[in-house]
């Protein structure tokens, strides 16, 4: 069970300072799942520490593959996994409810040992979330599915054989998991209509090195060429470019003043552009990214889109940065039917919000933001919530702060180091 913590924070402050971007939560999950695919030891660098990736570590060991990790600096560590032997092709539903990203596992288990039962994940606070374009993309690679007691059930005689996925939507996790499943499959695979976005670069990257044969990663169609047998990775994890955006947002939002070192403006080039026409002046480094906040803050729409678009998940913390804008802007969300929960504790906080269908309304004005107690909900809706209270009036009380800490790695030391007044207390 999650610790139940919460922050109070005590605004408002400029954000200035300098500070390191962790490793990226998204890449190195599906990065872990890989490491099942080839027979050795296999070292992963600059992993973040997250409640996350300590749960994929509790995975990979349940299915026979120790973990060993390093600590060399202040934050992240260094991953080295055993996956000379799996013994066990089953994940229960006890770890996939809690991280549904577990789901991710179903590939690499099939395409080396030639079965995986994995639970279905069910849905999570933003959405139903189903799992049926993974499941079709692993029966067109030559898997035969049932699905029985709320398991999937995966097998295949010999190897998989490859083929052409069109996934009719665009998904990640199911670009992922066909993508670690097709590169020891027989023959070549074709991923149409496939995910474009970093993770799914440096997932392909990370495959590369373990000798897998993959083209056309980072745009709609992806080939492969399936390997008999892979070998060990030796891959450091890439920036988190949802945290990096998370701090510049806070930046503009705050009028400050922050530089993120380690990050790499490719991965948001469409997060900068419009923070840009907010007002924001920012400069494109070869290794970080700064961001130097305006005084007035212009009204900028939103709507979330598969990468390059704007991304869903930084969507909560541009709806906080709206409400201090001069004027009214509308943010929509594409990607999932129920990513609104930090709207009504923004309102709470003094925000003039109104949700209608997929869209939010925000009648932006600097300085209307009070200190109020609120609940974080999910990941991102917490970092939004977090944001808010640095530039509220007076304090605030985050609770349920398990959350934050899924993909923000000590997300009070970096704020600190940024002139926030952050605290972290057990909540009674
Ligand atoms: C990944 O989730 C990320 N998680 C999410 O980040 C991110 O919001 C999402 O991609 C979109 O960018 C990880 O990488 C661990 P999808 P994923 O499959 O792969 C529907 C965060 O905050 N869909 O691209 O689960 C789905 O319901 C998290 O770090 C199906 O219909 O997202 C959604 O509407 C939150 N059937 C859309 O596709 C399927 O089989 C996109 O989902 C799969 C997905």
């Amino acid at each position: 069970m999650w610790r139940v913590d919460k922050f109070v924070i005590k605004g408002p402050h400029r954000l200035k300072g300098t500070i390191d971007a962790g490793g990226s939560k998204n890449a190195a999950l599906p990065i872990m799942f890989a490491t099942l695919l080839a027979e050795g030891r296999h070292s992963v660098r600059n992993v973040p520490r997250l409640a996350d990736m300590e749960f994929s570590q509790r995975m990979l060991l349940h299915f026979g593959c120790p973990v060993e990790q390093r600590f060399h600096k202040s934050f992240g560590a260094d991953w080295m996994v055993d996956a000379t032997k799996i013994t066990s092709s089953e994940a229960p539903y006890d770890y996939v409810r809690k991280m549904r990203a577990s789901f991710f596992c179903m590939g690499p288990l099939l395409a080396r040992t030639g079965r995986a039962r994995v639970s279905l994940p069910g849905g999570c606070a933003i959405g139903a979330r189903p799992i049926d374009l993974h499941l079709m993309a692993l029966e067109k690679l030559g898997a035969d599915i049932v699905q029985t007691n709320g398991y999937a059930e995966a097998s295949c005689k010999g190897r998989l054989r490859g083929g052409k996925v069109i996934f009719p939507k665009v998904s990640v996790g199911a670009t992922e998991n066909a993508l670690m499943a097709a590169v020891l499959a027989q023959g070549t695979s074709v991923i149409e209509n496939a995910a474009r976005e970093p993770e799914i670069q440096s997932l392909a990257k990370a495959l590369r090195g373990m000798g897998a044969m993959i083209s056309g990663e980072g745009t709609s169609t992806i080939e492969v060429q399936g390997v008999e047998k892979l070998r060990p990775m030796d891959f450091a994890i890439p920036p988190d470019r949802i945290e990096v955006a998370t701090y510049l947002i806070g930046a503009q939002m705050s009028g400050g003043d922050v530089t993120v070192r380690g990050a790499c403006a490719d991965d948001m080039e469409v997060v900068l552009q419009m923070l840009e026409q907010t007002g924001a002046k920012v400069e494109r480094g070869a290794d970080y990214v700064r961001v130097i906040g305006s005084e007035k803050i212009r009204p900028v729409d939103a709507i979330t889109a598969p990468f390059p678009g704007f991304p869903t998940d930084v969507q909560a913390q541009w709806i906080t940065l709206m409400t201090q804008a001069d004027g009214d802007s509308l943010v929509t969300e594409t990607i999932f039917e129920n990513r609104f929960m930090h709207v009504p504790e923004l309102v709470r906080m003094g925000a003039d919000l109104t949700i209608s269908g997929s869209s939010v309304r925000i009648k932006g004005k600097r300085g209307t933001l009070h200190g109020a107690p609120v609940m974080a909900t999910d990941l991102r809706a917490s970092a939004s919530l977090v944001l808010a209270a640095c530039v509220a009036d007076g304090e605030s009380e985050i609770k349920r702060i398990y959350h934050l800490d899924r993909g923000y790695e000590t997300m009070e030391h970096k704020l600190e180091a940024l002139g926030a007044e952050v605290d972290r207390h057990v909540d009674s």
